[in-house]
């Protein structure tokens, strides 16, 4: 069904979470092998609690994270959804994702729900500066404050801008795509939702079962994004 609301719908709005960049070859969250969440807690790593009291292991843990999206590059299906947009087909992505492969790809209507690694910023003046001086292991501003990656850390609100272009869309969208998410992060997860109540069709594509499943009018589930996206081309 998919692909005949695909071609029907007027304004298709694509959401992506974690699932979207493993076939980049970064480690989602919480897929049972590989999730991140299952070698680490978030609350003691990802979190403002962590920036303050545990800089030593927050600082490692980024600094593998920004290295990692240096080191890895957008895949095919990236690439399918930013020829998408160029001939109408989808007409914007909320992303949960803070990798930059959606814009490294040619997407540009995309809002970074949770921030980008792709920049750091001053904990202190906000002054912003290239995630490379991470790599140098540099971390500290020249104020003297201490420098963090540019993405929202549990504890923190959601940018508003990307918030209220989520909000839009969602509210405007006929046919919601959800691609590569486990859906259990509020307020994220209710895009959907809000997508749903406004009368939209929804699509969840996700390897494993969701938490928002019940809600859709169609689930993919067992199958590799790539591959699915490919075979609506
Ligand atoms: N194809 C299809 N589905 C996949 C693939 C793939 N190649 N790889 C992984 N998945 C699915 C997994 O089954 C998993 O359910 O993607 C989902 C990713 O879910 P999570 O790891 O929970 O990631 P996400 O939903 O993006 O997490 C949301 O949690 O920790 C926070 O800020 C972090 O943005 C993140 C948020």
């Amino acid at each position: 069904m998919l692909s005949k609301w695909l071609h029907e719908s007027n304004y298709t709005v694509v959401f992506t979470g974690a699932g979207m960049s493993t076939e980049s070859g970064l480690p989602d969250f919480r897929s049972t092998n590989q999730g991140l969440w299952n070698q680490q807690d978030p609350s003691k790593i990802a979190s403002t609690d962590a920036l303050n009291n545990n800089v030593e292991a927050f600082m490692d843990f980024y600094r593998e994270r920004v290295l990692g999206v240096k080191q890895y590059t957008p895949h095919k299906g990236h690439y399918i959804l930013a020829d998408w947009e160029k001939e109408g087909i989808i007409k914007s992505i909320i992303t949960q994702n803070v990798d930059g492969f959606h814009q490294e790809a040619g997407s540009r209507r995309v809002a970074e729900l949770h921030g980008t690694l792709q920049q750091v910023h001053c904990q202190q003046c906000g002054k912003v500066y290239k995630s490379e001086a991470f790599l140098n292991k540099d971390y500290h501003c020249t104020c003297g404050g201490v420098l963090r990656p540019s993405v929202v850390l549990f504890g923190e609100a959601l940018p508003q801008e990307a918030f209220q272009f989520a909000l839009n869309e969602a509210e405007k969208a006929d046919l919601f795509i959800v691609l590569g998410s486990s859906l259990s992060v509020t307020p994220a997860n209710q895009f959907p939702l809000i997508a749903k109540d406004h009368g939209a069709k929804l699509v969840i594509v996700n390897r494993d079962k969701t938490e928002l499943d019940h809600f859709a009018d169609e689930v993919i589930h067992h199958k590799a994004i790539g591959d699915v996206l490919e075979s609506l081309t």
